[in-house]
């Protein structure tokens, strides 16, 4: 069993979109096992996006998180972290395959619906930032 973190951007709150992750995941047989509501502070999406912090779209990124509300969850599953990047698809919407989150709703690769962890240990430490 495993748990991954995922967020749900400004623009998927902004579009309605919430219920549709949520459905996406629950579909595969996933559970959501924490959830909530927040807006971001700086210094906590900078301790998330640490790993990007010499990226050219870098400070776009972190303010772009802070310009609404997102949703942080913890979902828990068998392989759920790769079972939740697929269904998320790629990170670029021009590679991000009709039928995944990304492919059917994103088109820039900044305001793209969700973000998950990638790995067991970037799970472990996204969810210990997050809750
Ligand atoms: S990369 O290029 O391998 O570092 O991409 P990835 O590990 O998938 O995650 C990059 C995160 O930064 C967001 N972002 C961008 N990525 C690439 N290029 C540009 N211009 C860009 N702007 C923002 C992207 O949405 C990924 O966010 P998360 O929240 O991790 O999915």
């Amino acid at each position: 069993m495993e748990r991954t973190l995922v967020i749900v951007k400004p623009d998927g709150i902004k579009r309605g979109l919430i219920g549709e992750v949520i459905s996406r995941y629950e579909r595969k047989g996933l559970k959501i096992v924490e959830c909530r509501m927040i807006e971001a502070d700086k210094a906590t999406l900078e301790k998330h996006y640490i790993e990007h912090r010499e990226k050219p779209f870098y400070e776009e990124l972190v303010s772009y998180m802070m310009g609404g509300s997102i949703m942080v969850m913890i979902v828990e599953g068998n392989n759920a972290i790769k079972l939740v990047r697929n269904i998320n698809g790629k990170t670029n919407p021009v590679d991000a395959e009709p039928g995944t989150i990304r492919g059917d709703f994103a088109n820039t690769m900044t305001e793209n619906i969700v973000h998950a962890s990638d790995s067991v240990e970037a799970a472990e430490r996204e969810i210990s930032i997050w809750f």
